[in-house]
């Protein structure tokens, strides 16, 4: 079959699969030739492995440096008569295939994070490839739902303001049109609900159960993704439900730090540049701020993906940090800021960088912002995500989806 972009609003109805591989093997060249990651971690379990950060982290830590083998915990659409399968379900398969062709154990767990099933699931191939112990825990789940245990019930997350209403525009990537919205602020059970899916609970779950099975390993690591972002979304995010989230994630990185400690390991929020992912498209107001940002990160020559901020974060942050002189155990210190979170926005949140963003978001618009934004690197980057857009893919030829589907080697 041919397979060719959809897109509904922000959501991509299909994705290619040459093209998901081609993303996949674009961002393992870039590991390699970026600066190693030195005394890495061996055993990686990552929850939320199929795309955006997460993805981006189990390559950089399995091809740039550390050969680290790695556990991987998503939530994919498979092909079927249907549909083509979700980028995330390709993405899976490639990571596997590149990883193992350099012998390295990549194991795909596909099924619900937030399940007491896929836990169990994850720890019994803790058990199975990695002799029961990991070394860092990756928390990279991005879910907009979250069931409630035993009653089917679903808690929802709402991108809302708090105690105020915001207005702005979200760029629709179906048919690149510009959407003016007010948001109303939230409601109680809105911000419940969204704590509930993105704020840090789930993650506490997953190393509690790791801790109670005893599948952690000496100084394991343990981190989650945030975002803070500036003064232009702070109301839509900081100050809105997703901040909320977030601070509850912050909260939940400093329990789980007491409880690592057992471990001499450790646990870190670690907040990232805005980047276009499937999940960031959805951010009413943000792809204003996204297009800007791109436009003058670009011309300034300090624009990341999620690759470059992953390479970054564990050769300079996670296991590149200066030594705790002070520690018996001569362990590696982590530098943090004042809030004890790790950060790898601070090009995003430059003073001078910021203050361009600010001047174009300003007289941004919907006649101009395909001129004066990077829209173009922006609709580009989402076509990218989902396996299209890439010069080494023929995308009139006719893909066969069995094919692509069999050769996986399960380790
Ligand atoms: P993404 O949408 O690219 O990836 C989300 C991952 O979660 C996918 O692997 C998906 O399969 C998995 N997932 C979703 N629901 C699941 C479930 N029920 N069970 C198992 N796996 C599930 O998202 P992205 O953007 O990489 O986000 C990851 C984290 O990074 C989030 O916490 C997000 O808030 C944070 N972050 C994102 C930024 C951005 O600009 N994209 C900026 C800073 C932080």
């Amino acid at each position: 079959m041919i397979i060719k972009p959809e897109i509904t609003g922000v959501v991509a109805r299909s994705a290619h699969p040459l093209g998901c591989e081609q993303a996949i093997i674009k961002q393992i060249e870039y590991v390699k030739n970026a600066i190693p990651i030195k005394n890495g971690p061996k055993r990686v379990l990552i929850i939320g492995a199929s795309s955006g950060f997460g993805l981006a982290a189990r390559i950089a830590l399995t091809f740039g440096g550390a050969k680290a083998d790695t556990i991987g915990i998503s939530f994919e659409r498979a092909q079927n008569e249907k549909n083509v399968g979700s980028a995330g379900f390709y993405n899976n398969l490639y990571f596997q295939k590149h990883a193992q062709s350099e012998g390295r154990i990549a194991v795909n767990i596909d099924g619900d994070a937030f399940s007491s099933r896929i836990k169990a699931e994850a720890i019994e191939a803790i058990e199975t490839y990695f002799e029961g112990e990991v070394d860092l825990i990756i928390y990279s789940v991005a879910s907009g739902v979250r069931p409630k245990p035993d009653t089917g019930e679903m808690w929802r997350s709402a991108i809302k303001p708090i105690d105020q209403s915001v207005f702005g525009a979200s760029i629709s990537l179906e048919d690149d049109q510009w959407q003016e919205t007010t948001l109303p602020p939230a409601s109680d059970a809105e911000i419940e609900g969204t704590l509930k899916v993105m704020g840090g609970e789930d993650w506490e779950l997953w190393v509690d159960a790791l801790i109670n099975s005893e599948s952690i390993g000496e100084g394991c690591k343990t981190i989650a993704f945030s975002y803070m972002g500036s003064d232009i979304t702070h109301p839509i995010y900081l100050d809105g439900t997703l901040g909320r989230a977030k601070i509850d994630l912050h909260q939940t990185s400093h329990s789980l730090n007491l409880k690592l400690a057992n471990f001499n390991g450790g646990a870190y929020a670690t907040v990232c540049k805005a980047l276009v992912t499937k999940a960031s498209v959805f951010i009413p107001g943000l792809s204003p701020y996204l297009i800007a940002l791109y436009k003058v990160m670009k011309a300034n020559g300090t624009h990341e993906g999620c690759i470059e901020q992953m390479q970054r974060l564990f050769t300079t942050k996670l296991y590149g940090g200066g030594t705790d002189h002070g520690d018996k155990d001569n362990l590696t210190k982590v530098p943090v800021d004042g809030e004890r979170l790790i950060r790898i926005d601070d090009l995003e949140l430059d003073a001078a960088t910021q203050q361009q963003v600010h001047t174009l978001v300003k007289t941004m618009n919907r006649d101009n912002f395909q001129d004066i934004g990077d829209y173009c690197g922006f609709k580009n980057a989402f076509l990218q995500l989902n396996g299209f857009g890439f010069e080494e893919v023929d995308y009139h030829a006719p893909v066969d989806l069995e094919q692509i589907v069999t050769p996986v080697i399960v380790p």
